[in-house]
């Protein structure tokens, strides 16, 4: 069914009270050793949603199509680059406060996280759950796959191994990651590292934050701790690992995404930032600002346009391999610019590797 704007806002009003503190960075990671580049890329706004709406993160159809998780809302919404003035209301899942996480171990079926979070009152442990939406039929089906009471904050989310049934998803104030089986049902702590953890004195409680796996590597963001770090998993996918391997620090990210390149796209929601680090070759782990207060900033209201970046991923069709998608919360965690409606972005980078590496 097709929403307009106008009812959208009205559905969203309920959202509009909540009270959003203002995240202060912590200070300069210590440790921070990271040069940052600054190159801009101007971004182009796609859609906007109705202020005091917080989009999380979204995956991607197979058709193009983003399905986009709210965190204000327990909803899902779907955006389609062929018809982009308008959304369409996916699922609504009423006994929950947040959506978080997504991703899609199958074509066009997607698992999701569940639980309740305001940025005023903070989580609530023990709401957590993972459902599975089926885009493959004409109304789409949401079922819950399982309850995580141990859980504290799902936050990021990927799939370790389709035909396993596995599923990787960060908790970010117990500060590690939870091997889910989505066959069995049941779950159990995968990795649990220092790096994972939130920052010792830090008022935001949040430790890892995005996880995406590349390569049989498991990447993440250690958001407090300003880490963005890399493990490298064995074979079996049981709980043996490498080493943490730190790749950035000074980095204060959301969720992010790995190009075919091995390059990470990282948002830095709080920061307003959109982050480059390079994955290989001689000039690995140099970090570039894309856009953001660094960069390119200002939309024709003077509002710094990635404002609040929450997660980036490449478009999967032939016509927008290139086009790296970005959605935001408009500002209300940091508040630091006023605060926009949650937006979607995109960045054309046809070009722009060449361009910064020469
Ligand atoms: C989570 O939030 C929903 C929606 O407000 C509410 O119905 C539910 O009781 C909450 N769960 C817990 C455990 O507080
Ligand atoms: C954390 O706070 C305590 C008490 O203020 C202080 O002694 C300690 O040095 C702080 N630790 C770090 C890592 O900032
Ligand atoms: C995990 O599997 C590897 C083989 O890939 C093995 O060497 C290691 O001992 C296993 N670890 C555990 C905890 O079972
Ligand atoms: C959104 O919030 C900004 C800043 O508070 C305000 O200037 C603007 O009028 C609001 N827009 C709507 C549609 O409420």
């Amino acid at each position: 069914m097709r929403f307009s704007i106008s009812i959208i806002a009205s559905l969203l009003l309920l959202t509009s009270t909540y009270a959003f503190p203002t995240i202060n960075k912590p200070k300069q990671h210590p440790t921070r050793s990271t040069p940052i580049t600054t190159h801009t890329l101007p971004p182009t706004l796609l859609y906007q949603f109705p202020n005091n709406t917080w989009l999380e993160n979204f995956a991607i159809r197979p058709n193009g199509q983003l399905l986009i998780t709210l965190i204000t809302t327990p909803e899902i919404y779907l955006w389609d680059p062929l018809s982009p003035s308008e959304v369409t209301h996916i699922t609504t899942l009423p006994s929950y406060v947040s959506l978080l996480g997504i991703a899609s171990p199958i074509p066009d079926i997607y698992y999701f996280v569940a639980g309740n979070w305001t940025s005023a009152a903070g989580t609530v442990p023990g709401t957590y759950a993972i459902w599975k939406l089926d885009m493959r039929v004409s109304s789409p089906k949401v079922v819950k796959i399982l309850d995580m009471p141990k859980a504290q904050f799902l936050n990021g989310l990927d799939v370790l191994s389709p035909s396993d049934g596995t599923l990787l998803v960060a908790d970010s104030v117990l500060g590690l990651v939870w091997k889910i089986n989505i066959f069995t049902r049941t779950y159990d702590v995968f990795i649990d590292v220092p790096e994972m953890k939130i920052a010792v004195n830090s008022t935001l409680q949040l430790g890892i934050n995005g996880i995406h796996i590349f390569q049989n590597a498991l990447y993440f963001t250690s958001m407090t701790q300003e880490l963005y770090c890399r493990i490298s998993l064995n074979p079996t996918h049981n709980s043996s690992h490498g080493a943490v391997e730190t790749l950035a620090t000074g980095i204060f990210g959301d969720d992010f995404t790995i190009d075919r390149f091995g390059n990470s796209w990282i948002t830095q929601d709080p920061m307003d930032l959109m982050t480059l680090v390079i994955g290989e070759g001689s000039r690995k782990g140099e970090v570039f600002t894309l856009a953001g207060r660094e960069g390119t900033k200002v939309t024709q209201s003077g509002v710094p346009y990635v404002v609040g970046a929450t997660r980036a991923a490449f478009g999967v069709l032939e016509e927008d391999e290139d086009v790296l998608y970005v959605v935001t919360n408009g500002g209300i965690a940091a508040a630091k610019n006023g605060v926009v409606g949650g937006e979607i972005l995109s960045f054309d980078t046809a070009g722009f590797l060449n361009q910064i590496l020469g």
